[in-house]
């Protein structure tokens, strides 16, 4: 089973690149292929209907096709100006250019962590109408980590073990919701 990994941080030393790590850890240890997504090294192109006209990215393609193949997806991202990051936005709406439906009947795991206190409630919220237009099926048990700077150590580890288990079992929780669709 091939599970594809996404943080909508693209620096590096982003605690949502952190805690998809564990999230990534918690589906392999169920068995699944994970691959990392990173945004930062894709470069995706803002979306313009020129340049989709004038020949598809091949970032953007990359990504897409990474998607549809994948059987699950892991994202896990901050909340700018509580929505959704736009880079991540971006990456979205270019996988969904074209008949190939990456997202559609797919399982979603979602999580987010901010500095602040809401913990990208607001941000995973504005994401559920952009993957419900896409038929992708965002799992009911979402992680929010608030205050991340208080939760992971200069080398990127949690040291609330509460948070650690969450993070992992969502990532195993998408594999199994994975299995059990696929029969
Ligand atoms: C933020 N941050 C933020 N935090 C929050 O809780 N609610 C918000 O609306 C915002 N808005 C916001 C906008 C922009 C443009 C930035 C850059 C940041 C703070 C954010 O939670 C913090 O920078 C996180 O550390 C970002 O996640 P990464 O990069 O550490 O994964």
């Amino acid at each position: 089973m091939k599970i594809v990994s996404i943080s909508g941080s693209l620096r590096n030393k982003s605690y949502n690149k952190m805690a998809l790590s564990y999230m990534s850890k918690g589906a392999q240890e169920a068995d699944a292929e994970v691959e990392i997504l990173d945004l930062k090294e894709l470069a995706i192109p803002v979306y313009d209907g020129d340049i989709e006209d004038a020949g598809f990215p091949e970032s953007a393609n990359t990504f897409r096709q990474k998607l549809k193949d994948a059987d699950g997806i892991i994202i896990c991202t901050p909340e700018y100006n509580h929505s959704m990051p736009g880079g991540l936005k971006n990456a979205i709406d270019w996988a969904s250019r074209g008949p190939a439906a990456p997202f559609k009947n797919k399982y979603i795991a979602l999580a987010g962590c901010s500095t602040g206190l809401a913990g990208t409630i607001r941000s995973q919220l504005a994401l559920l109408p952009t993957f419900r237009a896409l038929g992708g099926i965002v799992i009911s048990t979402p992680v929010y980590i608030s205050f991340a700077q208080n939760v992971f150590d200069a080398d990127g580890k949690i040291t609330d073990h509460t948070i650690e288990t969450r993070l992992m079992g969502l990532g195993k929780e998408l594999v199994e919701k994975v299995k059990a669709q696929k029969g």
